[in-house]
């Protein structure tokens, strides 16, 4: 690509989510502890949110930690918490300068009480920023995130607040994390691997899936061009006829 700023807006997309692969593979390539190649992610992340404020793409979502991460080992686990802890008290700040609205999805119930607070805080003080809403899935496995939705809502039907008959994808959908926020325009993962690793599988439902086997310490602004290349140049169809979304296309850009 060769400038993505002369994009127009309204071709790129408005929700990126990146499944951050392969910190452990890179370390090891460094003849590294997995740590080091987590330390190293967290530039990956800056730079990642960098890019998205500088093309103005108003959401991106980062899988940090899945509900399937807690069977690494102990120590790994515990490292990663701690980094965690750690770019919350450092990156705060900063992403608050930045006009960086942060949010954590996922199940936080497993945390410790201080990270919470850690959370909730960072969350308060950046909740009016309008530029960037920055997501991070900590805990997060998309079957929970469905099956939390379905919870709520027999919870609301036992309540007598809601029909079942009133449950529609609508409904459900209001209640699946990240619904405030753009749909899910491009879905990026690192690392090789060609799989979503229960990440957002309803949120995912027609968004456009992007693979690079570059390990995530090394993702940087070109790596991320050439995802949002490749989405600029995909025809979404949504179901329909490449004639009718033509079609659609002309009429939007006569205004009618
Ligand atoms: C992704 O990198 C980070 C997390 C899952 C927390 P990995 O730690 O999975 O790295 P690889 O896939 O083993 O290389
Ligand atoms: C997915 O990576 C989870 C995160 C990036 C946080 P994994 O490394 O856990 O995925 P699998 O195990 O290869 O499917
Ligand atoms: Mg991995």
């Amino acid at each position: 690509m060769s400038s993505s700023s002369q994009l127009s807006q309204n071709e790129l997309p408005k929700h990126v989510a990146i499944i951050m692969d392969g910190n452990g593979r890179w370390a090891k390539q460094q003849g590294r502890p997995r740590v080091w190649g987590h330390k190293k992610g967290a530039d990956a992340v800056r730079r990642s949110v960098r890019f998205c404020r500088e093309l103005n793409i108003p959401a991106l979502t980062l899988f940090a930690f899945s509900s399937e991460n807690w069977q690494r080992p102990a120590d790994e686990v515990s490292s990663l918490m701690q980094l965690f802890k750690l770019m919350l008290k450092s990156e705060v700040k900063n992403l608050h300068k930045n006009q960086v609205r942060l949010r954590v999805c996922g199940d936080l119930s497993a945390f410790s009480t201080d990270l919470r607070q850690q959370i909730e805080s960072a969350e308060a003080l950046t909740a009016d920023n309008q530029a960037l809403t920055l997501t991070i899935a900590a805990n997060y496995g998309g079957r929970w995130d469905i099956t939390q939705a379905a919870r709520q809502l027999a919870m609301d039907v036992a309540a007598g607040h809601l029909q079942p008959e009133a449950i529609d994808e609508q409904r459900l959908g209001q209640n699946i994390q990240l619904a405030d926020l753009p749909e899910l325009d491009l879905l990026i993962r690192t690392g090789g691997d060609l799989r979503i690793s229960n990440f957002l599988l309803w949120q995912a439902a027609y968004a456009e899936l992007w693979f690079t086997p570059t390990l995530w310490p090394d993702f940087n602004q070109q790596v991320f061009s050439e995802a949002i290349a490749a989405y600029v140049s995909r025809e979404r169809r949504f179901g329909c006829t490449s004639e009718q979304v033509c079609a659609l296309a002309f009429r939007q850009s006569k205004g009618t």
